[in-house]
Formats: C-alpha cells, sequence, structure tokens
C-alpha cells in the first residue's frame, strides 16, 4: 500500500499511470473508514488500473464545529483495514493547510436549486464545502472514476451536479448503500454509538422498508403520516425529517406522478448522533 501526505507526492506517484493511460479509480473519504467504503473501494479495484482513497476530514462541510470536532479521526487504524483489502490502494491523507493552503473556505456553487433541499436545508453551506473539497480532490488526482456512496445519495446528486457545471472529466459511480444483516446502513458516525444503540439503531432501515411497501398503494400524505407516528412511539429516536422526494430534483413529492422514481430520505438522532439513511420507493 502506498501512502502520500502531500499532492506534490501523488501526483508523482500518478503520472506513470496518466502516461501509460490507465484508469484511476477516486475514493474520497473522511476516513473512519467501514464496510460500506471497502464496497467502493472492491468496485474501484475491478475497474481501474489505479484507486486512490482520500482520508481527509473537510473542515469547510462542518456548519457545526462540535461536530467536526467529533468526528472520528482513526488514519492508522484505517490504513490497516485499507492494507488488508488490496497492498495496491494509494491512500492520499493531507493536511488542512496542503489541501486549502491558509484559506480554509468554501467556494460557493449554484447547483441548480439540490442543494437547497434536505441536507442542505438543515446544514446550511454544507454542499459547497462537499463541492469544494471534491473538485479538488478531482482537480489533483485526474481521476477517470470517482465512487460515491447511496447512502449520501443527495450529495451523490449533487457531484454529478457539480461535473455537468464544471465540465470535469471524471465519470461519477454511485454504489448502493451498504447494509448490516439487520439493514443498518454502514456509517462513520456508528463508532459513536453504544452496541445497545446500534441494535436499536435497526429500527430506521425498518421504518423505510415499511414505508416504501405502503408507499406502493397509500397516498404520499398516509405514508409520511405513518411515519410520523412510528417515531412518535419510539422514545429512543428523535426524527430530523422524513421526506419522499423525486430522486431528480430531490424536490418532496406531494403526488406519485408516472415516470418519476422517488425516494424516501429519514434523518434521526439517537444518543446525540446524527443518523441518515433513505431508500428507493420504486
Ligand atoms: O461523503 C464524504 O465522506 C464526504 O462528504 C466527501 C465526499 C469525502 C467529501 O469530503
Amino acid at each position: 500500500m502506498f501512502l502520500f501526505q502531500t499532492k506534490v507526492e501523488l501526483q508523482a506517484y500518478l503520472a506513470t499511470f496518466h502516461t501509460a493511460k490507465q484508469s484511476i479509480g477516486l475514493v474520497p473519504t473522511m476516513g473512519a473508514i467501514h464496510r460500506g467504503h471497502l464496497s467502493l473501494m472492491e468496485q474501484s479495484l475491478q475497474e481501474n488500473g489505479c484507486t486512490v482513497v482520500s482520508i481527509f476530514v473537510n473542515p469547510t462541510q462542518f456548519n457545526n464545529a462540535e461536530d467536526l470536532a467529533k468526528y472520528p479521526r482513526t488514519l492508522a487504524l484505517d490504513i490497516d483495514i485499507i492494507r488488508s483489502l488490496s497492498e495496491q490502494i494509494v491512500v492520499f491523507s493531507p493536511s488542512v493547510e496542503e489541501m486549502y493552503a491558509g484559506n480554509t473556505v468554501a467556494r460557493s456553487f449554484d447547483f441548480d436549486g439540490l442543494e437547497m433541499e434536505m441536507e442542505g436545508a438543515q446544514r446550511p453551506g454544507h454542499f459547497d464545502g462537499v463541492g469544494t473539497i471534491v473538485k479538488k480532490l478531482f482537480e489533483l488526482v485526474e481521476p477517470t472514476k470517482a465512487y460515491f456512496g447511496e447512502k449520501d445519495f443527495q450529495q451523490l446528486q449533487i457531484i454529478k451536479k457539480l461535473v455537468e457545471k464544471e465540465h470535469l472529466p471524471v465519470s461519477i459511480i454511485g454504489v448502493p448503500i451498504f447494509r448490516a444483516v439487520d439493514g443498518l446502513a454502514m456509517s462513520s458516525r456508528n463508532a459513536r454509538i453504544s452496541s445497545e444503540g446500534l441494535e436499536k439503531s435497526t429500527f430506521l432501515y425498518q421504518v423505510l422498508a415499511q414505508a416504501k411497501v405502503l408507499f406502493q398503494t397509500e397516498s404520499i400524505e398516509k405514508v409520511n403520516h405513518f411515519v410520523e407516528s412510528q417515531f412518535k412511539n419510539n422514545s429512543t429516536f428523535d426524527l430530523e425529517y422524513f421526506t419522499i422526494a423525486d430522486e431528480q430534483t430531490l424536490k418532496p413529492a406531494t403526488a406519485k406522478e408516472e415516470g418519476h422514481a422517488y425516494r424516501g430520505f429519514l434523518v434521526a438522532h439517537i444518543e446525540g448522533v446524527r443518523l441518515i439513511d433513505n431508500l428507493s420507493f420504486n
């Protein structure tokens, strides 16, 4: 496995692949590597001559200082986990100074309104921060393909929009959510939840799965009501929002329209940890 902390070192290593026109896969992460990240890396290893995994806790996408401070930083463990998947992976783990050169601010983007919905409304500026760092990484690595998990489905749609609007020569690959056998979506934040809390967190997937079944026959209003009542009867979780949205526009749906794909999006808190999940309803 190769570990680089500076842009110069990384670019020098990648130059051979660029010259030989070999495909490069990029898996951007903020570390705390889990099984979900590994599924992105596995796909990249299958599809590219070189796989780069970036590990960088990006300060500009956090609008809450406490959330940034508490974000798990487990580089040594992450490296061991990645190495046990493949010795061929290139890990890029830069400092904040290396990525932002003393100007740790996000650029402002227009993602055609995708950034206004759900996570964008709850976390102002979040997607400017994501767009800023992902664009920097694309310009640095010049990947052929970049892999993003569907767990952050809104982020995935926004990255596709970033690539379209900025004319970036990279294919964005969305990878399905990796779930534990009980349905819990893999997340770096799960590391902050007690084992009892994790057992209870399968509730999120169960509610989404039941909502999906209801969605086939009932109105959107009824499905929304069902989800809200499930959370009212469960004192373990605080529901932040549940929305059924159009997959393309991410706007909340009020009625089902022929030819549109819909997804249920859910955010809830347990033990002070904010968990997000989503499920295709089509
Ligand atoms: O999904 C994440 O972990 C982050 O938002 C990303 C894409 C690595 C950008 O910092």
